[in-house]
C-alpha cells in the first residue's frame, strides 16, 4: 500500500510514519515543508534506512503544482494528512500561517487529491482514502460536569488554531458530500510523547526542569485536557484508514482528563526518580505560575465510544507509564531537541498578545 502522509516531520507524522513503516508492504511518501527547518534531522535515520519503503519531498501542501506531480508520479492508495501550523500560542501571535496552511492548504490537497483521484480505476477510486487528522479543540470548551464531546457535538472553536483547523475540517467534509472524495475526518485529544517540538507543555517542562529553569504554568493551572500517549493515536489513525467508513467522523482521547496542576506535578515526580543526583529537586520549586493564555479554554473531554464500538479502538496505554517513557525518551536525546530547536526556538514564553 502506498500512503502519501503530510506532516511526516513533526511529532504526530514521524511517529506514525516509523509505526507504518514497521507493517510489511507500506511505502510512505513524507511530504513536510519544515515550518522549524531543523525538523529536517527527525527523520535522517529513516533516509538512510528505510530504503525504498520511504521517500520525502520538503514542499508547502499550497503548491499546488508540485504536489499535482508528486501525487502523480507517486499514485498513493491514499493520503493521511497531517501536515498543519500546530501551537495556539504561535496561532495567537501570527494567525496568517495558520489561515494559509491549515485552511488553504488543505483546500490545495483536497483539489489536487481529487485531480488524482478522478484518474483513478473505478476499484481504486472506491478504495481510496483520504484521512484528515484535526483536533478536539474544534468542538471549543467545556466546564467542569459537562458531558465529553461527541462527534455530533457542534464546532465552537475558540483561537485562530481551532479556528483555522475547523475550517479544514469542514472543506474536508465537503469534498466528501459534494464530490465524492472518500474523506475520513479523526478529531484527536492531546498527544505527548518523543519527536514533539519542545514548544510544548510536557517537553517544554521536561527541558526546563532538566536545566533548572522555572517551570511556567499558565494562569492557576486547573484547564483540563484529556491526554493520549501518540503511539495509541497512531495505531487509531492506521486503523481509521483500514476500516473506517468514508464520510464518517471519529473521535480519539485517552480517557484521561489531567488538570496542568497534575500534568506538571506527575511529571516533576518521575524527574525526582529519574535524576536522583539532581540539585533541583523536588522539581515541583521550580514551577511558577505566569499570566494565563488569552482565551484559555478551560476543559476539554472525548467521548471515545463511537471508534470504541465502531472500530475496537481503545487506547492501550497508562499515562504514568507512558509519561515515564516519554521522559526517559528526552533524556536520551537531547541531541535531538537541540537539533530541531536551532535558531527557532529557545524556550522563550509565546502566545502573549
Ligand atoms: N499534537 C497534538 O496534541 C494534536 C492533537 C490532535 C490533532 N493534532 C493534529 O495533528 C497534526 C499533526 O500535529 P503535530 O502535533 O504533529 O504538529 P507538528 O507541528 O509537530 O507537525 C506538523 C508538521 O506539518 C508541517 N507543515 C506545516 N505547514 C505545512 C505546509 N504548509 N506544507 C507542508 N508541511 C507543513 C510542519 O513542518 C510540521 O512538521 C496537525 O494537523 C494537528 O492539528 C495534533
Amino acid at each position: 500500500m502506498k500512503i502519501l502522509v503530510t506532516g511526516g516531520s513533526g511529532f504526530i507524522g514521524t511517529n506514525l510514519v516509523r509505526y507504518l513503516l514497521s507493517m510489511p508492504g507500506i511505502t510512505i511518501f513524507n511530504v513536510d515543508k519544515l515550518v522549524f527547518p531543523g525538523s529536517g534531522y527527525t527523520n535522517k535515520d529513516l533516509e538512510e534506512t528505510a530504503g525504498d519503503a520511504y521517500r520525502f519531498s520538503p514542499t508547502d501542501i499550497c503548491n499546488g503544482q508540485e504536489m499535482q506531480e508528486i501525487m502523480n508520479e507517486f499514485l498513493p492508495d491514499a493520503v493521511m494528512h497531517l501536515a498543519a501550523e500546530s501551537h495556539v500560542d504561535r496561532s495567537i501571535q501570527h494567525p496568517g500561517s495558520f489561515i494559509q496552511s491549515n485552511i488553504f492548504g488543505t483546500y490545495e490537497l483536497l483539489e489536487n487529491t481529487r485531480n488524482y483521484w478522478l484518474t483513478l480505476p473505478d476499484k481504486n477510486k472506491q478504495s481510496f482514502r483520504f484521512l484528515h487528522v484535526s483536533t478536539d479543540e474544534v468542538y471549543g470548551s467545556l466546564d467542569s460536569g459537562e458531558p465529553a464531546f461527541r462527534e455530533d457535538n457542534p464546532y465552537r472553536p475558540n483561537s485562530p488554531y481551532s479556528a483555522s483547523k475547523a475550517g479544514s475540517d469542514h472543506l474536508a467534509r465537503a469534498w466528501h458530500h459534494t464530490y465524492g472524495l472518500p474523506v475520513l475526518i479523526s478529531n484527536c485529544s492531546n498527544n505527548y510523547g518523543p519527536y514533539q517540538f519542545p514548544e510544548k507543555l510536557i517537553p517544554l517542562m521536561i527541558l526546563k526542569a532538566v536545566k533548572g529553569e522555572t517551570l511556567p504554568v499558565y494562569g492557576d493551572g486547573t484547564n483540563v485536557r484529556d491526554w493520549l500517549y501518540v503511539r495509541d493515536h497512531v495505531t487509531a489513525l492506521h486503523q481509521i484508514l483500514e476500516q473506517g467508513k468514508a464520510g464518517e467522523c471519529y473521535n480519539i482521547g485517552g480517557n484521561c482528563e489531567l488538570s496542568n496542576n497534575e500534568v506538571v506535578d506527575i511529571l516533576c515526580k518521575i524527574l525526582d526518580e529519574l535524576l536522583p543526583e539532581s540539585k533541583f529537586i523536588p522539581h515541583s520549586q521550580l514551577i511558577e505560575y505566569v499570566p494565563d493564555r488569552p482565551g484559555h479554554d478551560q476543559r476539554y473531554s472525548m467521548d471515545t465510544s463511537y471508534i470504541n464500538k465502531s472500530l475496537g479502538w481503545s487506547p492501550s496505554h497508562s499515562f504514568e507509564q507512558a509519561l515515564k517513557d516519554t521522559v526517559k525518551w528526552y533524556l536520551d536525546n537531547f541531541d535531538w531537541c537541540e537539533k530541531v530547536m536551532e535558531n527557532t526556538y529557545s524556550g522563550e514564553r509565546l502566545g502573549l498578545i
